[in-house]
């Protein structure tokens, strides 16, 4: 079995996405157009959250209403992670952030973490793995290790763009975790990089 990928077709997310990877975007507007894909896909992403029915006095009576039970997480993986958080912020301003600090070894490119810091009631939360970028599937399965080991229950995987190699991976290692994406490029390159893709999300954000 493998986990479920939602490629999400919406225009405006197809519309950032396509600036995102245009190479004359500056970091400026780059990120102005990471924060906006990423409430735009946030809000797909939690479709899934728990919710009660109540109801609320209107000016003019009563109505059904819902609201949300569960607790949020935004986790971001640094430092690309960081880009999606004011847009997620923005869609949901009481959930909670934890951060996952892990660069890619250039020549094996395996993850090396630097950094963990995760809110203390994370079991009870709706966790969104955020990282705008899913290459080889490294960092991601590192991150969903970590996240699983402090006992995080329910998990699931905002990216923007990904390759098709890492996507797979991911399905196969956890068959639990839905996969939220703007695009899904068929290679990647022998840098790790995905082709075509957008480049090198971070260095994009904060123009380094
Ligand atoms: C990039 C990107 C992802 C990771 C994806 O980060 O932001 O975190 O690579 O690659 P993978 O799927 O092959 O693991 P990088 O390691 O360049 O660190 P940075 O965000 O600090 O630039």
């Amino acid at each position: 079995m493998s986990s479920k990928l939602f490629v999400c077709d919406h225009p405006l997310i197809q519309e950032k996405l396509a600036t995102l990877r245009d190479r004359a975007t500056a970091p400026e507007e780059f990120r102005r157009a990471m924060a906006e894909v990423s409430s735009l896909l946030g809000a797909e992403a939690l479709r899934g959250l728990p919710t009660k029915r109540t109801s609320v006095r209107t000016p003019l009576g009563h109505s059904p209403a819902m609201v949300t039970t569960q607790p949020v997480v935004f986790v971001a993986v640094l430092r690309a992670g960081l880009g999606m958080l004011p847009g997620l912020q923005h869609l949901l301003p009481s959930a909670h952030v934890g951060h996952i600090g892990l660069y890619r070894n250039e020549e094996t490119l395996n993850p090396v973490r630097y950094y963990v810091r995760l809110p203390r009631n994370i079991r009870d939360c709706f966790v969104v793995l955020c990282d705008p970028m899913l290459a080889t599937g490294g960092s991601v399965l590192e991150s969903l290790h970590i996240l699983k080991t402090d006992r995080a229950k329910k998990i699931v995987l905002l990216s923007v763009i990904a390759a098709k190699a890492g996507v797979a991976r991911v399905q196969r290692e956890h068959p639990d975790v839905p996969i939220y994406l703007a695009g899904v490029d068929a290679g990647l390159n022998r840098e790790g990089f995905i082709v075509p893709g957008l480049g090198d999300a971070g260095d994009r954000l904060f123009a380094t």
